[in-house]
């Protein structure tokens, strides 16, 4: 069965790992994608990030690269295959919402999530990795510089805007990922096998 699986949450709570891994266990049938993207859009969005653009050209680059990667998914869908997306449309809700209301531009929640179902296909299930942001930030603090989005207090509000998406999003699934990512696979594919993947 084609089916189209989403792997979200804060920097550091292991999803790229746990993507690959569950795309590779899945064999030939699944296609690994990732968000942003590789393509000239995926580019723009990391160079409006090392240039600090404005926070509305920021959430709208995400979204460019996203309107141009959702055809790519359908395609893949159509032809049988599970696409496994590492990151889509719920990383923009939840640091776009952070990010502007850091800059002072209130709550943009509902907008944010409105325009982006619009240029989304709505995944069949979301696994939603949840993770302390202190360790999560643990995680990642060897790996060099941090973002302008890796801090405790900014990934906390991440965090909490995810779990306002999981809140209204049944398809959302969270995961308990303070364990090794070897058990937050088999937990995923558990899942999957229960829902005929
Ligand atoms: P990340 O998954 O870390 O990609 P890479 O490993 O290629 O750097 O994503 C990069 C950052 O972009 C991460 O901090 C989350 C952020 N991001 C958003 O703020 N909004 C979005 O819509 C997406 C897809 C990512």
């Amino acid at each position: 069965m084609s089916g189209f699986v989403v792997i979200e949450g804060i920097d550091g709570c292991g999803k790229s790992t746990v993507a690959k891994t569950v795309a590779d266990r899945l064999g030939p049938r699944a296609v690994l994608t990732r968000e942003p993207t590789d393509s000239w859009i995926g580019r723009a969005v990391r160079k409006g990030d090392s240039e600090e653009v404005s926070p509305y050209l920021d959430a709208l680059l995400f979204m460019a690269d996203r309107a141009n990667h959702t055809p790519e998914i359908a395609n893949h869908l159509e032809s049988g295959k599970i696409v496994v997306c590492d990151r889509y449309y719920h990383s923009t809700v939840a640091y776009q919402t952070a990010y502007l209301r850091r800059k002072s531009q209130g709550d943009n929640f509902d907008w944010l999530l409105d325009a982006n179902i619009r240029i989304s296909i709505h995944p069949d299930v979301t696994f939603l990795l949840i993770v302390d942001p202190e360790e999560a930030l643990g995680r990642i603090g060897d790996r060099g510089e941090l973002s302008r989005f890796e801090r405790e207090d900014f990934l906390k509000e991440v965090q909490g805007n995810y779990l306002r998406l999981a809140e209204r999003d049944p398809t959302i699934v969270q995961v308990d990922s303070t364990r090794p990512p070897r058990e937050i696979v088999e937990e995923i594919l558990q899942a999957l096998n229960e829902r005929k993947f």
